[in-house]
């Protein structure tokens, strides 16, 4: 991220991968082409264990490996998955048995320092971990933990006491794989390497912040893990935080990764508490004939809430963030609000001219920086109409997140993961509406949720839909002289 020598100062690389959660929807979706992709570039591909519930054979391994290969582009250099295949071993047994970790202490032989990862339910967290410390697989280990870390603050650090039992703290990695996004990096990238953001980005300039990041599916196989989790663990209180948190976050005082992580923790603390009055949950109709939930099931598949973060910058602005699934697209969008000039020296540079700048932060499945801004219209009359110019970014050969930070934790770089400090802060926010939450409301699959959403923004001019492809898309229509300013 920033100063990547630092954090991989004396760090050696990790000579194993043992991954929990050999046969789950992450390993398949995430993991898998992750590796495959390091196997392409040529990249010394790890010894492998993988560990899960169920006996499987060895051809029964690899056929889900080519599988999940398969399904996320097709498998195309045989030499490569063979280097990948030939790297795994599998280790099938119950993770609160002391068997399996001795039939994987086995399995990784001579392997001097390997990496654990657990993409297993976070249910399931402090059972491997201590197992592994009972085991004498902790030392000189790295663990990998996936999100969310705890379920509330008190299980957060509960979690957190039992893996620092076992492992030191700079070998403990919680993944939030946002952080490893080409988009999402550039984003502080964009704020601190560009002079004329600053003397805006604060209180007297920005009148709101909005955030959407929608889904056009429903929890499909993920049901039992979503019925643990809801939106607002599973995405909001991690990836659309961390969205915040670098938008938010003061300059860094220097390059060094650990001093990134301290001005985001910074906003985190900021973070006002969440009231009931802040939160709306939605659940898809539908959502209780899933497979694995239940029929009563009260958990949310969209929330939408009020934030705010009481610092001197962003005192009294309004940060309202939405996630859902089974909603009408498929991205995920920041727009900033800014407020209209001081003078209204035309009839349309003020609320009358409809809405004023602003930025519009396209993260996904495109990415591009938009600038909204008014221009005026050929003709004698001093009018105008806001136009964007557009930065587009080039996202293709973008190396995966999953890829980029697997690699990191392997190398012992935790730039891109997120300290304790950071989560436990997070959890304190939201906290408050985590033991009596409001009631969801039903939402019509294909809809922007439920109408209570619009309610929390109105004040502030409603939720904007993500642009469709972000505007960059090739084939965008004419637009009238200065705007689109495509800059490749
Ligand atoms: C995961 C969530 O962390 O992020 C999923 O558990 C969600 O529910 C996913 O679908 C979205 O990730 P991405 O990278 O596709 O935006």
């Amino acid at each position: 991220m920033v100063d990547h020598t630092s954090a991989r100062h004396d760090a050696a690389q990790s000579d194993a991968l043992v991954l929990f959660g050999f046969t789950g929807d992450l390993a398949r979706k995430q993991i898998f082409p992750a590796l495959y992709a390091m196997a392409r570039r040529g990249e010394l591909v790890p010894r492998v264990v993988g560990v899960a519930g169920r006996p499987l054979t060895a051809a029964e391994v690899q056929g889900r490996v080519r599988d999940s290969i398969g399904n996320a582009g097709g498998l195309v250099d045989a030499a490569a998955f063979d280097r990948l295949a030939n790297a795994i071993t599998y280790v099938s047994g119950d993770y609160g048995r002391p068997e399996t970790f001795e039939a994987l202490k086995q399995a990784l032989g001579d392997a001097k320092r390997p990496a654990h990862y657990l993409a297993v339910p976070p249910a399931l967290f402090e059972t491997v971990i201590t197992n592994l410390g009972k085991a004498g697989l902790a030392k000189d280990a790295r663990v990998i933990v996936e999100k969310p870390f705890g379920r509330d603050l008190a299980s957060a650090r509960e979690l957190d006491a039992v893996a620092r039992s076992v492992f030191p703290e700079d070998a403990i990695f919680r993944i939030d794989h946002y952080l490893g996004k080409e988009a999402i990096m550039n984003l502080l990238y964009f704020r601190f390497a560009n002079s004329f953001l600053e003397p805006i980005w604060c209180r007297d300039h920005v009148a709101s912040v909005q955030m959407t990041m929608s889904e056009s599916f429903g929890v499909g196989e993920r049901g039992s893990f979503y019925e643990t989790a809801g939106a607002l663990r599973d995405v909001v209180e991690n990836h659309l935080f961390q969205i915040v948190a670098l938008l938010a976050m003061e300059p860094p005082a220097g390059r060094h990764f650990a001093l990134v992580q301290q001005a985001k923790a910074d906003v985190f603390k900021a973070m006002r508490p969440l009231d009931k009055g802040d939160l709306v949950r939605g659940q898809y109709a539908g959502y209780r004939q899933e497979k694995d939930v239940a029929p009563d099931s009260d958990v949310e598949t969209y929330c939408a809430l009020r934030l705010f973060v009481d610092t001197p910058r962003w005192q009294g602005v309004p940060w309202y963030l939405r996630a859902g699934k089974h909603l009408p697209d498929t991205a995920v969008e920041v727009q900033v609000q800014l407020k209209w000039p001081s003078q209204n020296l035309f009839e349309d540079s003020g609320p009358a001219g409809g809405r004023a700048n602003y930025l519009r932060f396209r993260l996904q499945p495109s990415a591009s920086i938009a600038i909204a801004a008014r221009i005026k219209e050929p003709g004698k009359m001093f009018v105008g109409t806001q136009q964007e110019l557009f930065l587009c970014e080039d996202t293709d050969g973008q190396q995966a997140p999953y890829d980029r930070l697997l690699g990191d934790a392997m190398a012992g770089d935790a730039s891109l993961f997120t300290s304790f400090q950071a989560v436990e802060a997070a959890w304190s926010a939201v906290d408050p509406v985590l033991s009596a939450p409001p009631a969801v409301v039903t939402y019509a699959v294909g809809t922007w949720g439920p109408p209570q959403a619009d309610v929390l923004i109105a004040a502030d001019g409603g939720w904007h839909a993500p642009t469709p492809d972000g505007g960059c898309a090739p084939a965008r229509p004419a637009t009238p002289a200065g705007a689109g300013a495509h800059v490749p």
